[in-house]
Parts: C-alpha cells; sequence; structure tokens
C-alpha cells in the first residue's frame, strides 16, 4: 500500500508536516513528491529543514508561470513519476495549483486521492483557489474536511457522506507541535527590538489583492492608518508576489516595516505575541484564531467561517477606512474564544483512517481479482 504526498508550496509543507511525522512514526510505505512550485529557500527547502522533514524524493521544479503553464507541466511531471511508482493513493492538502495538479492527475491515472482540507468555499470564482479545491474535492476519494461545517458543505454538493472523515485541521497539529520550540527557540523579538503585544502583524499575497494595484494600493494605505491611528507599528512581512507587485507597481509604503519571509519558528513566535494580524492568508487566518490573537482579513469572502463565528476573525475588505474600522472593533474583543479547528491530532487521525480504509479496499480489489 504505496503512499505519493504531493506537495509544492509553503503552507503545503506545513499542513502536510504532522502528517509526514506521522507517516515516518508509523508507516514508511510512502514518498514525497514536490512540484516545486516554490523554490526560494525561505518558501520552501527551510521549512524541511527546520520541520526536519525527509527531502522529497522528487522535485519537478516547476517553478513559476501562467496558471496553464505552471498546471500543466505539473500534470506531465507528476504523471510521469506516478506511472513509475505506481502508487495506491495520492494525498494532497489544501487549494493550491499543485493540488489540482496532484488530483487530477491521480484521477486519470485511476489511483486514489486522498484531500486534506477538504470542503473549504469562499463561493469566489475569481479565486483561483476556490477552482481548484472545488475540483480536487470532487475527483477525491477520502475526503479530510477540519470541520464539521466543510463537512456539511461536502454533503450538500452531492459527496457522499462515506468518502468524508471530519479530523480537524492539521495546522493545529502544526502549531502545538512548534510553538513551544518556537517560544525557546525563536529570536524575532529581539532582533526587531519588540516587546509582546506592542505591534501588529500583516501578510498579504493573493492575487486579488497584490495583483490590483488599486486594491494593493488600498491595503498599504490601511495599515499606514491603523499603525498611526493606534499607535502600534506594523510589521509586514513580505511574499514575493507581493515583493514583486510592489516593484511593478512603484508602490513605497512609508510608516510600515518591511521584513522578508521568515522560518516557521520565528513566524509562529512573531505571530502568537502580536496585538494583532491583519491578513488575506488562509493559514494565517487559522493560526491567528487557535494563537488567539484577533484578526482583520483583508478580504471580501473566507472560506474559513469558522473563525468569524467564534469571533477571532473579522472581514474588513480592502478599503483603507473599513480597514481602520474593523481594526477598532477586533481591539476591543476580548481574547477568549475557542479554537475550532480540532484537538491538534488531526494528522494521527488521518494517517490512521488511510491506513485502515486502504487496506480494505485493497482486499476487495484482491477478491475481486480473484473471482475474475
Ligand atoms: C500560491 C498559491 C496560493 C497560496 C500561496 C502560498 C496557487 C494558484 N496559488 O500563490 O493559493 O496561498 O502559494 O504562499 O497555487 N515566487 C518566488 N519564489 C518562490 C515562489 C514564488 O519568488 O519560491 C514569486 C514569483 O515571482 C511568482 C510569484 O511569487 O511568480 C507567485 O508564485 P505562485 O506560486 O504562482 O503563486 P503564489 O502567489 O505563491
Ligand atoms: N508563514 C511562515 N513564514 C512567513 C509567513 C507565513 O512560516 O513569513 C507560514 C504561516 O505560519 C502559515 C503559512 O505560512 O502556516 C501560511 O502560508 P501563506 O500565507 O503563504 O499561504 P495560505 O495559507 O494563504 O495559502
Amino acid at each position: 500500500m504505496k503512499i505519493a504526498i504531493i506537495l509544492g508550496t509553503r503552507p503545503e509543507i506545513i499542513k502536510m508536516s504532522p502528517i509526514i511525522r506521522e507517516f515516518e512514526r508509523s508507516y514508511n510505505d510512502y514518498f514525497i513528491l514536490h512540484t516545486g512550485q516554490h523554490y526560494s529557500y525561505e518558501m520552501d527547502k527551510v521549512f524541511f529543514e527546520q520541520l526536519e522533514l525527509p527531502e522529497p524524493k522528487y522535485n519537478l521544479k516547476v517553478g513559476s508561470g501562467s496558471h496553464g503553464e505552471q498546471t500543466g507541466k505539473m500534470l506531465i511531471g507528476i504523471e510521469r513519476v506516478l506511472k513509475q511508482e505506481n502508487p495506491d493513493l495520492v494525498l494532497v492538502v489544501g487549494d493550491t495549483n499543485t493540488v489540482l495538479a496532484g488530483a487530477l492527475t491521480a484521477a486519470k491515472l485511476g489511483i486514489k486521492i486522498g484531500h486534506v482540507e477538504a470542503g473549504l468555499r469562499s463561493y469566489d470564482k475569481q479565486m483561483p483557489e476556490e477552482i481548484n479545491r472545488v475540483l480536487t474535492d470532487h475527483c477525491s476519494d477520502y475526503l479530510f474536511a477540519p470541520t464539521e461545517k466543510s463537512k456539511q458543505i461536502l454533503v450538500s454538493e452531492g459527496i457522499p457522506e462515506n468518502k468524508i472523515f471530519v479530523t480537524g485541521n492539521t495546522i493545529v497539529d502544526a502549531v502545538y507541535q512548534n510553538i513551544e520550540l518556537a517560544h525557546r527557540k525563536a529570536n524575532i523579538l529581539d532582533r526587531l527590538n519588540l516587546e509582546r503585544n506592542s505591534y501588529f502583524l500583516a501578510t498579504v499575497h493573493r492575487q486579488e489583492n497584490v495583483d490590483d494595484k488599486i486594491r494593493f494600493r488600498n491595503i498599504l494605505e490601511g495599515l499606514q492608518k491603523v499603525s498611526k491611528i493606534f499607535g502600534y507599528p506594523v510589521f509586514l512581512v513580505i511574499h514575493p508576489r507581493a515583493k514583486k507587485q510592489m516593484n511593478i507597481f512603484g508602490l513605497k509604503p512609508s510608516g510600515l516595516n518591511l521584513i522578508e519571509p521568515l522560518d516557521y519558528l520565528n513566524f509562529l513566535n512573531l505571530e502568537a505575541n502580536a496585538r494583532l494580524v491583519l491578513t488575506d492568508s488562509g493559514g494565517v487566518q487559522e493560526e491567528a484564531c487557535i494563537l488567539r490573537v484577533p484578526c482583520v482579513t483583508l478580504r471580501y469572502n473566507t472560506e474559513r467561517p469558522e473563525t468569524l463565528e467564534v469571533g477571532a476573525n473579522i472581514l474588513a475588505g480592502t478599503n483603507p477606512d473599513e480597514i481602520v474600522k474593523k481594526t477598532e472593533y477586533m481591539l476591543s474583543r476580548k481574547r477568549e474564544w475557542i479554537n475550532p479547528f480540532g484537538d491538534g491530532k488531526a494528522g494521527i487521525r488521518i494517517v490512521h483512517i488511510l491506513k485502515n480504509e486502504l487496506i480494505e479496499s485493497l482486499k476487495y480489489k484482491r477478491g475481486v481479482d480473484l473471482w475474475i
């Protein structure tokens, strides 16, 4: 029973890490295929090193490009590897082009698919991620929904209930497995000369935000305004897409502290100690909720409605005055919500389910073969 883990970007490495750790501990018939969607050291290798993950057996080195070019190259490369390795299952997490390419290639080859973080919906088809997650869910055999809500979404779309498993989100596992280490080992607060709760942390990288000059400029203006009005310095950790777009648009935000992407322990530490987080990232919305740091989301929708419901997060969109208003509201909130994303054992649960379910389905396959 061989499993192929396919990943390619920063959040996939982080969210897959608890599953990889569990495979390393209890099951070794698996391998990692990296598409190379992310390739800069600080977006990729740093996480393998810091989280002590085994090196991928394959790296397709697909790199950056238009959606079609990037996804097409992945399909070709993944097919070659899957034909050679002939795994029983492909496992993917999230909603990137890597995830869609992994799932689609497996589906075409008749290989079973497990989708971790299934059932998330923003209902915004302008987002490339929404297309990726819907298509991946609908060709998957094992759908690991983080919450009961995501399960109900899948059921409402006609996916049979027996394919869906509510496991919690592996990001909780990743936070719990690393937060103590982050507090002990990270030196980012010293490096930036910061006290706990004395600054805002911001990240922005969504295509619909940073590839649109007006939206991007508005977000930066919103961040400048909240810094001035509430008296907290803003540290904007700058994703490579945002950096590239900032240069293309000639945006030079004054009054903000721009920092390069951080390793996981330093980022977690900076996030956990922030007074408030402003972000358009999916993973950062979840982590802020888990770490009880109020979050203002720089988007008009979220596929993480659980964070809104528990009162950990609010949608501000990209208008500067709305960002100020929503920041003021979140600063007034008590940090006592309950984490809706599980108990930190999602990785163990997923590996356990895969082992049991796959063994059953293989028994059945062999029975049928014998019968024929
Ligand atoms: C991708 C995912 C997005 C996810 C994000 C996580 C898709 C459609 N998008 O967006 O869902 O939230 O990853 O961070 O799959 N670049 C580098 N170094 C790298 C990678 C990218 O410099 O290692 C730069 C390149 O200029 C590239 C740009 O970032 O053109 C965008 O990279 P890409 O992988 O296309 O999309 P992301 O914005 O990273
Ligand atoms: N992250 C990190 N260093 C950074 C910024 C983010 O380690 O400088 C981590 C963060 O803790 C979270 C994940 O990257 O686990 C989120 O990734 P990203 O925002 O790129 O993608 P998304 O979650 O929106 O798909």
